[in-house]
């Protein structure tokens, strides 16, 4: 096989084509490899697979859906499919999130995000309204608008920061806060930052915020306590726009539906993808609230209100994938259970693995955990090599940089969280040889 012909993302091609990680077939916590090796999910994918690998269910309600209607355009026509599924996905989210825009991935639903709130301001006469704040580490996908907002400079070296934009500064503080559980305890004056930042550029210029509440991608980091309430605040004070990007934080990731009710704090508009299919077909979401609807589509003339969709946005099969996904969530109670036992199963057991040498912090929230080591200074970072000896090892965890990331499907047992910490545990003991 000619594996150059496949330009894979995010990856270094040169070494994987070298010795590359291919995956034959998947089924409950586990991965099978094309030599026909068992490797746990520890990942959930890329923090998509929340219901596990193979569900029958989904697989049938695609197959079905795909017989009957294979395709229907959006601009201008409906199938009944969205509509029911708009309805059961604001009736779960907060309250006063009571629209679903869809997108087909994480990175479409951060970029709608963002024209949304353009569209309110110049709705209500405020189109100096433009400029975007994100945070250092944030991560909100690859298209433009997102990369701009986003915070990881390794992103945006390359390509630049295309559009207005400005960053609160990182929150993660290991000199108070390692090894907190949950919620760290120290740094909620940093909100008072955005303060500062709107004041700075003029609170007539400024459109939305957008924040992860748990920063994913950047290394699963953790919101102080207090401060997404207080960026709430600010944003209501100065006429803000304020965007909880929950690709990763929503469907039961932290133990509630979405993040924003976990922590009690509303956003105006919230991005969805991942686990709205399970990682199973494509497809994202945008909510918004009544006022920014009203702004945008109830109050203004008849005519096209939101220049703006995509060919496949609402598809039929990610439909019918969705709906299926939603009674298994409900079925199984998986948007609450990383607050059950389970949730504290993986606190305990990250936790423990302080006892390895060359750990600095360990930190977690109900299904998400990450465990960074002190850097080396060596070429590859201690989070890859371990990464990489953990696969060998039958475990998928991510690495990144310094750290190690779990995000395990909502299905996760016990068993399987022992099996991760021996497998850790041994994978980390290669690395130091
Ligand atoms: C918070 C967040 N936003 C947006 C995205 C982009 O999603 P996608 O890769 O589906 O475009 C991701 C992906 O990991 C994410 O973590």
């Amino acid at each position: 096989m000619n594996l150059n012909a496949h330009w894979s993302p995010f990856t270094s091609n040169k070494v994987f084509n070298k010795n590359p990680r291919m995956i034959e077939s998947a089924e409950g916590m586990y991965w099978t490899t094309d030599k026909g090796e068992r490797v746990l999910d520890m990942t959930a994918g890329l923090w998509c697979t929340n219901l596990g690998h193979g569900r029958e269910e989904i697989a049938s309600a695609m197959y079905e859906s795909s017989k009957k209607l294979d395709y229907a355009p959006s601009f201008g026509f409906g199938h009944r499919h969205s509509f029911e599924l708009a309805e059961r996905l604001t009736a779960l989210a907060p309250r006063d999130l009571n629209h679903a825009f869809f997108t087909n991935s994480g990175s479409e639903s951060v970029d709608t995000s963002l024209k949304m709130a353009l569209a309110y301001h110049s709705a209500r006469g405020q189109s100096g309204k433009k400029i975007f704040i994100g945070r250092e580490r944030g991560y909100h996908g690859v298209n433009f608008g997102g990369t701009a907002a986003g915070g990881i400079n390794t992103n945006t070296r390359t390509f630049g920061r295309w559009g207005n934009v400005d960053h609160l500064s990182d929150v993660l503080d290991m000199e108070r806060n390692a090894f907190s559980h949950g919620l760290p305890e120290h740094g909620v004056e940093k909100a008072e930052e955005l303060d500062r930042l709107i004041q700075f550029h003029g609170a007539e210029n400024v459109a939305a915020v957008i924040v992860e509440p748990i920063q994913g991608a950047g290394g699963v980091i953790m919101p102080p306590q207090g401060y997404l309430k207080r960026l709430r605040e600010i944003c209501t004070a100065n006429e803000v726009v304020l965007i909880f990007d929950e690709v990763v934080c929503a469907f039961g990731r932290t133990g509630s539906f979405t993040a924003a009710q976990e922590f009690n704090v509303q956003p105006d508009i919230m991005t969805l993808a991942k686990g709205l299919t399970s990682g199973t077909v494509p497809m994202g979401a945008v909510l918004c609230s009544d006022t920014i609807y009203d702004a945008v589509v109830s109050n203004t003339p008849d005519g096209i209100e939101f220049f703006h969709g995509y060919t496949y946005s609402a598809h039929p099969i990610a439909c019918a994938a969705a709906m299926a996904c939603l009674d298994i969530y409900e079925a199984e109670g998986l948007f609450t259970r990383a607050n059950e036992g389970i949730g504290r199963y993986l606190e305990q057991v990250l936790h423990r693995l302080r006892d390895l040498d060359g750990i600095i912090d360990i930190r977690n929230y109900g299904l998400l955990g990450a465990i960074e080591f002190e850097p080396t200074g060596e070429a590859v970072p201690m989070g890859v090599k371990v990464f990489t000896k953990a696969w060998d090892n039958g475990l998928m965890v991510r690495g990144l940089a310094n750290t190690i990331i779990v995000s395990p499907p909502l299905v996760v047992e016990e068993s399987h969280i022992d099996e991760f910490a021996e497998k850790i545990w041994r994978s980390v003991k290669d690395c130091q040889g």
